[in-house]
């Protein structure tokens, strides 16, 4: 794979009045530049500086139109992972966890594991133990216990298609954009994924916002593609949980997904898995109970990716951290994408 770099050209301009920060109410103090202008000087946030206004970022591996993440299945043979992903032998009782990345994986993950337990107790093994894109071999798979409960960030197309002929369970998280685009983020300039990242506005223009660099499909294909493959779902196999939903009426939501998981528990055992798998609890349980162990010798940035799951994985884990992030302009601009994109489709984001 060549590790071309394409060169980012950017006026790292400091802060601007005219670009003042969308902020908690909505209000904006002043707006009265146009994308073009806005873009060009735009602010700069979180550690950077205003000292270079050219830097680099590498290509990123990008496979089936979809810019790939560095891990090492991936930089390996990227063809190779996805077409056993999709040729996985596959049981009728598998759980097969599929969201965008930043969407909750993480969260509903806990959940499904206590639901099918029907246990309020933590897993030792994370979500990634189970993580059909980073396990360094996918035949362990065939060696895991049923009821098997495996997550993916696979386009729908790419999911293994043995489970969805089985009619196998799928759980998919959705979450609105803007927040998936600020958690994703703060999560790639840990980890390095896709090379060192500088500041929010890049990551937005040059990674988030740019078709040339979908990042796994892009959130609006992924979705899109998502919500085909649900009008399309005749026997009841997907389950669409709202990560917005989940976080205002976590009873709610978690009883639906026991429910469609066919797990039938009391009210009192629902609440519980629902408290124990809060953000504050989750975040505890993540550095005192997990087994971190999984990350390989072999990943990029090893110690930064280990940095990212033990200590900033469960960042803030709110609605509405977009509004902290971007401008005004960049609003406007990331709006008027939305529009276009999603003109065609009936997906209801909640944004706050
Ligand atoms: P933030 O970065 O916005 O905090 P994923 O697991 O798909 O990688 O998603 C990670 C996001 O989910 C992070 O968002 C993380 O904080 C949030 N998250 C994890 N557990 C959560 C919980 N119990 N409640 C709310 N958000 C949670």
């Amino acid at each position: 794979m060549p590790r071309a770099v394409f060169v980012l050209n950017i006026s790292a301009g400091s802060r601007c009045r005219k670009n003042a920060w969308y902020n908690y109410t909505g209000v904006c103090t002043t707006l009265c530049v146009s994308h073009r202008q806005s873009s060009k000087q735009r602010p700069v946030m979180e550690g950077n500086d205003d000292s270079t206004s050219e830097w680099t970022l590498p290509e990123p591996l990008v496979f089936d139109g979809m810019a790939l993440p560095s891990f090492p299945s991936f930089l390996k043979d990227a063809r190779k992972r996805f077409e056993d992903i999709k040729n996985l032998a596959c049981r009728k009782d598998d759980v097969l966890l599929v969201t965008y990345p930043k969407s909750g994986t993480h969260w509903v993950w806990e959940i499904v594991s206590m639901l099918l337990k029907q246990k309020a107790e933590y897993s030792k093994e994370p979500k990634e133990c189970f993580f059909l894109e980073i396990l360094p071999d996918l035949t362990v798979v065939q060696s895991m216990p049923s009821p098997r409960q495996l997550n993916t960030h696979m386009p729908y197309r790419w999911l293994p298609i043995q489970h969805i002929q089985n009619g196998g369970k799928i759980v998919h998280v959705m979450r609105n954009p803007k927040d998936v685009c600020v958690s994703m983020y703060h999560h790639a300039k840990t980890t390095m994924e896709f090379g060192e990242l500088r500041d929010f506005g890049t990551f937005f223009d040059k990674l988030f916002l740019n078709p040339k660099a979908h990042i796994m499909d892009g959130w609006f294909k992924y979705e899109k593609d998502f919500e085909q493959a649900e009008k399309e779902d005749k026997l009841g196999a997907i389950l669409t949980l709202h990560y917005e939903s989940l976080k205002k009426d976590p009873i709610q939501e978690t009883r639906r997904l026991a429910e469609f998981l066919n797990v039938k528990l009391t009210e009192e055992d629902i609440a519980e898995i629902s408290d124990k798998c809060s953000f504050q609890k989750l975040r505890l349980a993540n550095k005192t109970i997990k087994d971190h162990s999984w990350i390989s010798p072999d990943m990029p940035n090893r110690e930064r990716a280990h940095e990212f799951v033990t200590k900033k994985m469960f960042r803030k884990g709110m609605i509405g951290d977009w509004k902290n992030h971007f401008t005004v302009a960049m609003n406007e601009e990331f709006d008027a994408v939305y529009k276009e994109e999603m003109k065609d489709s009936n997906i209801q984001v909640q944004f706050e």
